[in-house]
């Protein structure tokens, strides 16, 4: 009986039922319940790639958000070339630029007028956030087409100021000779405003070609030029992530297959990666963002280089010649030909190289070093289709997987089965990986808590998933509920009940990966999300820290965990189908030396339980400190949630409780997740 068994016989209120001497069943043990670890026999290793990150371009994710870049169409190469940009004076559109995929760029000519102004300004993501006092490089390709010099001025603006002078910061530009030729400048905005526009006047003489003006924070991620914004880029790498899946979801689709994420188009030169539609911009009528566009100013390098700098395992996935089955059923048109997969046989494989390769011998691995990283990336996985099902996509994957594994055995190939967690779908594709033998499969669960209570054994079904053949890689997950907020405290605590499953079930489980990771509180067409963002500041969620709890202290095996209620009797771990109550999972750290016991009660009220590692020899109880350490997420206000320039509501807490002889007597808090670490 669990205390949901209690209240349920009580049937009265739960603090009457608390006080009900029938909760107090005579016992050994002054607690609820008893979590007993087993620290004799570490069990199944858990996989460095076990909490993982997954990335995709929705919400405005890549431009707008992790990406550095701060002005919208800097190429001039949306379908309306002048997006983003307002124009004055005498501006017209040139189509014969430096960049060969990337053809237009702007003439400013002189007005003709003494006080007429030529002149373009560029909105921003939602305006241009910066920072008072911080550097940002100013960056353009420019020419004077009729020969000699002329002067740029750029300002960095605000528009609604009541100061007698809009400009927040600005800079002049020599440009000089007809040749095209790169030009940069340092701007330092004397105060913080997060709509800033950035405006470039053109010379009143002379007339000026300009194309691909880029802004940065000169302060990104590492430092890199064209780098990530930094406190976005820094929520990644303190959540130490074991796995870098990238460029998603469906955008590796594509609505038609034209639009589809090619990875080739997004490496060599910025400035010549042509422009993508995002699919994200069209897909929900009540969420529509025309001006989304992928500039793949963040591309396959860039995740490359990020992945390794965050300390994770790169997870590229790419397209398997299907458009998105949800936008086209499976409508042949949306669809490469078998005999047309040729290209996509080579995606994959010249990725390969260009992660891995020699550049002294490979095209694309010397691509790579050209790029400024003549190392290897050491690429170990590689996901081909991303939510796809049925014959259309077996099929597809019979023909390239093993081509693929031909040219480089040493890579996992991870199959998807589809975008439902239980459905025909879902079984047919199980059933076709095992077949394909495809090292890992991508589940997909964006559910409601009723799921993830009925879930809990989810991966201790071992007639389903059996011990041999592909290993599970939740690929996209996220507990869902009422309210659609940024995402609710109150729903992570069932994430953090979910995960014990995982953790308990690390032989079968590898990967997981929380979906989607960003959104811009301006520009989402999907929550709850994982980190959000406006302009200036970064909130990390209830659920950011569930993953981060977990990332933080997986430990190397895991460790034999039962829970009983007091007085004995054998309690159920994870409780019955679809109740609250108290779940528990526990590990070791063997390189450490440390015992992590993650422990969540997802119940309305306290809970006390004795928390025995046994196990241990005489020498290691002897030589235990008085003290283990607890961290607390306490996710009893439902609503709570962590919103970007605001204080924090909620996150961990860490202190300490007394350990006597390898037993904690704890008090866990209704909806809390307390992670208790001892030291061997
Ligand atoms: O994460 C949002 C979307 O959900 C992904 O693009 C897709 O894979 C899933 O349907």
């Amino acid at each position: 009986m669990n205390p949901k068994h209690i209240l349920m016989f009580c049937g009265i209120g739960i603090l009457q039922c608390f006080n009900a001497p029938m909760f107090h069943l005579s016992t050994a043990s002054a607690a609820d319940q008893v979590i007993t670890v087993n620290a004799k026999k570490p069990g199944a290793v858990i996989q460095p790639t076990m909490y993982g990150i997954f990335f995709e371009d929705i919400n405005y994710a890549a431009d707008g958000g992790l990406y550095g870049e701060l002005l919208i169409n800097r190429s001039f190469e949306f379908p309306n070339p002048y997006t983003g940009w307002d124009i004055s004076g005498k501006v017209s559109l040139q189509d014969d630029g430096p960049f060969e995929r990337n053809p237009h760029y702007v003439r400013l000519a002189p007005s003709g007028h003494r006080d007429k102004h030529t002149m373009i300004e560029n909105h921003g993501f939602f305006g241009i956030g910066v920072k008072g006092g911080e550097e940002y490089r100013l960056s353009l390709w420019a020419r004077v087409p009729d020969g000699g010099s002329s002067k740029l001025w750029i300002d960095l603006v605000d528009n609604a100021t009541m100061d007698e002078d809009q400009k927040l910061g600005n800079a002049g530009v020599e440009i000089s000779g007809k040749e095209w030729k790169k030009y940069s400048v340092v701007i330092k905005p004397r105060r913080t405003f997060a709509k800033a526009h950035l405006r470039v006047w053109g010379d009143s003489k002379v007339t000026t070609d300009v194309e691909h003006i880029s802004l940065f924070p000169v302060n990104t991620y590492k430092g890199h030029e064209n780098g990530m914004r930094a406190d976005v880029a820094k929520a990644l790498e303190d959540l130490h992530p074991g796995v870098f899946r990238f460029p998603g979801g469906c955008i590796v689709e594509g609505t038609d297959l034209a639009t589809r994420y090619q990875w080739k188009n997004t490496v060599g030169p910025v400035e010549n990666r042509p422009l993508n539609e995002n699919r994200w911009h069209y897909t929900f009528t009540q969420r529509y963002f025309p001006n989304y566009f992928q500039s793949y100013g963040l591309g396959f390098f860039e995740y490359f280089q990020l992945s390794e700098e965050i300390g994770a395992e790169p997870l590229p996935v790419l397209n398997v010649g299907m458009a998105c089955q949800f936008q086209n059923g499976d409508d042949a048109h949306a669809a490469c030909t078998k005999e047309g997969l040729q290209q996509f046989i080579d995606d994959c494989i010249d990725l390969i190289d260009f992660a891995n390769g020699d550049p002294a011998t490979n095209k694309w691995a010397k691509l790579r070093a050209e790029m400024g990283h003549p190392a290897p990336f050491n690429l170990k996985f590689l996901g081909i289709g991303n939510e796809q099902w049925e014959k259309p996509y077996f099929d597809r994957l019979a023909i390239i997987a093993p081509e693929v594994r031909k040219a480089h055995p040493e890579i996992k190939i991870i199959g998807t089965s589809g975008p439902n967690a239980e459905d025909d779908h879902f079984f047919n594709g199980w059933k076709a990986m095992r077949e394909l033998k495809a090292d890992l499969v991508d589940e997909h669960y964006y559910r409601d808590i009723q799921w993830y209570k009925k879930s809990m054994n989810r991966y201790s079904d071992r007639k389903f998933y059996t011990k041999d053949g592909p290993r599970v890689f939740a690929g996209e997950w996220a507990c869902h509920d009422r309210g659609k907020k940024y995402n609710h405290a109150g729903a992570s605590i069932y994430e953090a009940a979910f995960m014990t499953n995982i953790e308990r079930n690390a032989d079968l489980v590898h990967m997981a990966t929380y979906a989607p990771l960003f959104s811009h509180v301006e520009g989402w067409q999907w929550r709850p999300d994982l980190i959000w963002y406006d302009n200036l500041s970064t909130a990390r969620t209830a659920s950011y820290y569930v993953q981060q709890l977990y990332s933080l202290n997986p430990g190397t095996n895991v460790l034999p965990t039962t829970i009983s209620i007091a007085g004995g009797q054998p309690a159920a771990n994870p409780v019955p189908e679809g109740e609250d109550g108290l779940f528990a999972s526990a590990v070791i750290d063997q390189k450490k030396g440390e015992i992590i016991v993650k422990v969540i009660n997802t119940l309305g009220n306290a809970l006390s339980a004795q928390i025995n590692i046994t196990g241990l020899s005489k020498k290691q109880l002897a030589a235990l400190p008085a003290t283990a350490e607890v961290t607390s997420l306490n996710c009893a206000d439902y609503d709570a949630e962590n919103q970007p320039g605001r204080p924090e509501v909620i996150s961990p807490v860490t202190t300490s409780v007394p350990l006597t002889a390898g037993s904690i007597l704890a008090t866990i808090p209704a909806k809390t997740f307390a992670l208790y670490k001892v030291k061997l």
